[in-house]
C-alpha cells in the first residue's frame, strides 16, 4: 500500500476523531504486516484531568486486541476540526513515540512535515530513546 493511500485512509479516521477540549483532530492508519489497516482517532473527554487518548495509540490498541503484534507503517494527519483543513506539519507525540517504540521499534511514519509527505523511520523522532530491558 502507498503512502499516499494510507493518509488518505487516515483522513477518512479523522473525522471520527472527538475533539470536546482541543478542536484539534487527528487520524491515524496503521498498516499491520498481514495487511490489515487499523484506524485510529484522538478520543477527547472533557475531564479534568482528561484520559484523553490519541490517535496513534488508539490505532495501535485497536490493532493489538484484533491479535495484530507486527507493524509496517503508520500514517497520521491532523487539523482543526472546526475549519476541516488538514495542518501540513505534524509529528507524534513523545508519548506514543514511546509507546509505538515498546511495540514496533522498526515502524516507519508517514506524517507531513513542513508541507511534504515523508516517510521517516521512528528513530528519526527519537534520537536517544529510552529502552527498556529485562535483566
Ligand atoms: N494528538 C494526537 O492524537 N496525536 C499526536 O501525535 C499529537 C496530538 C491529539 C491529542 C489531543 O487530543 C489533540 O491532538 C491536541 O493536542
Amino acid at each position: 500500500m502507498s503512502n499516499e493511500e494510507l493518509i488518505n485512509i487516515a483522513k477518512l479516521a479523522w473525522k471520527n476523531s472527538v475533539t470536546a477540549i482541543s478542536d484539534y483532530g487527528v487520524g491515524a492508519a496503521l498498516l499491520a504486516k498481514s495487511g490489515t489497516v487499523y484506524l485510529g482517532a484522538n478520543i477527547e473527554d472533557k475531564g479534568i484531568p482528561s484520559q484523553s487518548n490519541c490517535a496513534e495509540r488508539v490505532a495501535l490498541q485497536n490493532a493489538m486486541a484484533h491479535g495484530e503484534r507486527e507493524f509496517e507503517k503508520i500514517a497520521i494527519i491532523g487539523g482543526k476540526k472546526s475549519s476541516g483543513t488538514f495542518d501540513l506539519n505534524i509529528s507524534p507525540c513523545g508519548v506514543c513515540l514511546q509507546y509505538m517504540l515498546d511495540f514496533c521499534s522498526d515502524i516507519k511514519i508517514i506524517t507531513y512535515i513542513d508541507g511534504e509527505l515523508v516517510e521517516k523511520d521512528i528513530k528519526e523522532f527519537l534520537n536517544h530513546p529510552y529502552i527498556f530491558e529485562d535483566k
